[in-house]
């Protein structure tokens, strides 16, 4: 089926409602045009694995080469192969739940300034979720150095995020300018980042060291591209979640009360044992109905609704070609949203996490050789800012003049 992205771009309707109209039309693998490319959009289970999982070395991640220029031609996402397995070992190093769990304390500490900071206040809330993923993953990046470099390197990386979606138009004044701008200045601020730390020898846990620990050797061009890369994979993503979590815990009482609940027992069992109230990483292995609703919010709000790949050669599937050199679109969206796959989709439902969901139809951290290396992170971080607000009962109904601009960070 051919469908333009014309009927898209001048349509009143929004893209999501768009893709769902086509997904309903003509199924769940079609060909289609996305802004002048031939795309195949796929949201059948199995295909989704073929291009992710089974048949991954034939799909190539790909991305526009002006967004390449901006993060950085190094950045592991935009590549497959040896560079992207190397690089990969060493973002999953600094992220898996053994390093994590060295920077629980931290974390918390982030979460409870940022909601000291929010009290009495009326706050926008998806940007302060953006200042305090932004915070978070910056530890995670540079450890307890990052306080000293965090005013400096959130003004170059906001001025970046400005021209993200401009004209790639390299000219004084652009906004593409003020961002390469900035992009320059934080390399700059990386590279002081990185002398530093070679004058002084240490070792240090955090990812930048996991980078500069690599025995082959990682370019200093290399590792900023990266650090850069993966601030852009961790904040806007994570700040979306927590927004969305906000909006439906204070949507439904009875949910709240179930997460509520759940986290004063962890608190008074605590208590009774003579532990520290503060939350340690085994306490959060215990909050099986507060992991509901974070499952059940990234199915519904589904913050990536598809990634992007372009294919290497033809491939068949199931009686159909995919050309080489066509695009294809995994749409994870139409996965969580499908009626095959769950049943009243668009009802906010976190009980229905009671049972696995069928394979391959949840994948709110894709899935393959480019699955999200930051997942844990996001959990952690997700559930230290929500723990006191339930207890407190802070979070209480919203009024119905609330407004919801739903965010939905580009892939
Ligand atoms: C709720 C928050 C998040 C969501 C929903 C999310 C989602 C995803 C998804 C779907 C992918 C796969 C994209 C693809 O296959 O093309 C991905 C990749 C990635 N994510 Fe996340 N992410 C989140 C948070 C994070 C965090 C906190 C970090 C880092 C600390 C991170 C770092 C990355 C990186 C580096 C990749 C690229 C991996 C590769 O290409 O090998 N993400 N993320």
């Amino acid at each position: 089926m051919l469908v333009s992205s014309f009927e898209y771009k001048y349509s009143s309707i929004n893209w999501k409602r768009y893709l769902c109209r086509l997904r309903s039309r003509y199924g769940s693998v079609f060909k289609t045009h996305v802004l002048g490319y031939k795309s195949v959009m796929i949201s059948n289970p199995d295909a989704v694995k073929l291009v992710l999982v089974s048949s991954a070395h034939l799909f190539k991640p790909t991305f526009p080469s002006s967004k390449m220029r901006m993060l950085g031609k190094q950045a592991l996402f935009f590549h497959q192969g040896d560079y992207h397995t190397k690089l990969r070992k060493l973002v999953l190093r600094a992220f898996r739940p053994d390093s994590i769990k060295n920077i629980v304390p931290d974390i918390e500490s982030l979460a409870i300034s940022s909601l000291e900071s929010w009290e009495g206040k009326s706050i926008n809330t998806f940007q302060e979720m953006k200042t305090y993923a932004f915070n978070v993953v910056l530890l995670s990046i540079l450890g307890k150095d990052e306080v000293l470099y965090r005013e400096d390197l959130k003004r170059c990386y906001n001025n970046l995020e400005k021209g993200y979606n401009s004209m790639a138009i390299n000219l004084p004044g652009t906004l593409f300018y003020k961002a390469m701008t900035a992009r320059k200045e934080l390399a700059k601020i990386l590279a002081k980042i990185l002398s530093l730390r070679r004058e002084m020898k240490q070792n240090h846990d955090d990812l930048l060291g996991s980078f500069m620990g690599e025995s082959k050797g990682l370019t200093d061009e290399q590792i900023a591209d990266n650090i850069i890369g993966v601030i852009f994979a961790a904040r806007d993503t994570t700040a979306s979640i927590l927004t969305w979590i906000l909006k439906y815990l204070a949507e439904d009482p009875t949910v709240l009360k179930t997460v509520t609940e759940e986290q004063e027992a962890i608190v008074k069992c605590k208590e009774e044992c003579g532990e520290e109230k503060d939350l340690n990483w085994a306490d959060t292995r215990k909050m099986p109905n507060t992991k509901r609703v974070i499952q059940e919010t990234l199915r519904v709000a589904s913050i990536l609704s598809f990634t992007f790949r372009e294919a290497v050669e033809d491939v068949e599937f199931n009686g159909y070609l995919i050309p080489k050199g066509w695009k294809v679109l995994p749409i994870f969206r139409h996965l969580h949203h499908s009626p095959d796959n769950y049943t009243e989709p668009e009802k906010f439902d976190p009980s229905r996490f009671e049972v696995a969901p069928k394979p391959n139809t949840f994948l709110p951290f894709g899935k393959g050789v480019h699955a999200c290396p930051g997942n844990e992170l996001a959990k952690m971080e997700i559930l230290m800012v929500y723990d006191r607000p339930t207890r407190r009962g802070s979070i209480c109904s919203i009024s119905s003049s609330q407004k919801w601009f739903p965010h939905q960070p580009l892939s």
